[in-house]
């Protein structure tokens, strides 16, 4: 969206702290919507290291569902599943039959909170060991405000600067979707205003 000759305000970063990647064996990576670009980054980097990838692609509709053919590239399976039914799987029960099926030694989950809450609660009965990437709101992102507060295994966590990966199986999903939800009412008014001073789809005011 910039011309040429304008920058971008800021940038900080990398922050906390990179994925661990190592060959576990079978590892299932599961992506919902746009999450589904940095999953796949993390699947390349499974496979680089040996593992056996199988990619679930997932998504509200199929308009949704993207770069498959760079998750076929990469695994030796995908599965898509969307939750209308549109295209693939509705829903993803189907993961309980797949994960009777077959063993699987990790699981890498990135997507809306419900979704990797949901694939948490299945991988748990299988003792999959299962890391979900928690995208709480931040401020400063540097461990100083405290806003991306989350709690894993009873435990008070950054998700700047101690994640953003952890455990699903020991994360409050409920707690966090709260949370997640603080600033709503603020987020609409802003999606209203965008709309009527002509903003873009993205929602970022023009005005
Ligand atoms: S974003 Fe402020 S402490 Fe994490």
């Amino acid at each position: 969206m910039l011309n040429q000759g304008e920058c971008i305000d800021n940038v900080t970063g990398p922050l906390g702290n990179p994925s661990e990647i190592k060959n576990y064996g079978k590892v299932l990576c599961v992506g919902g919507s746009v999450m589904i670009a940095p999953l796949l980054l993390q699947a390349k980097a499974m496979k680089e290291a040996g593992n056996k990838v199988t990619t679930v692609l997932g998504a509200r509709t199929k308009e949704f569902i993207m770069m498959e053919n760079e998750a076929k590239a990469l695994s030796e399976k995908v599965y898509v599943a969307t939750d209308d039914g549109t295209k693939g799987y509705k829903g993803l029960d189907f993961l309980k039959d797949l994960l009777q099926k077959e063993k699987f030694d990790r699981c890498v989950v990135m997507g809306p909170v419900i979704m990797m809450k949901d694939v948490s609660e299945i991988t748990k009965p299988y003792n999959i060991p299962t890391v979900v990437t928690l995208t709480p709101i931040m401020i400063d992102g540097m461990g100083m405000c405290g806003v991306c507060r989350v709690t894993v295994d009873g435990k008070m966590l950054f998700g700047c600067v101690d994640g953003p990966e952890f455990d699903g199986h020991k994360t409050d999903f409920d707690e966090l979707i709260l949370r997640q939800r603080t600033m709503l009412p603020e987020e609409r008014l802003s999606s209203v205003l965008s709309e009527m001073s002509g903003g873009c789809k993205c929602g970022r005011n023009q005005a």
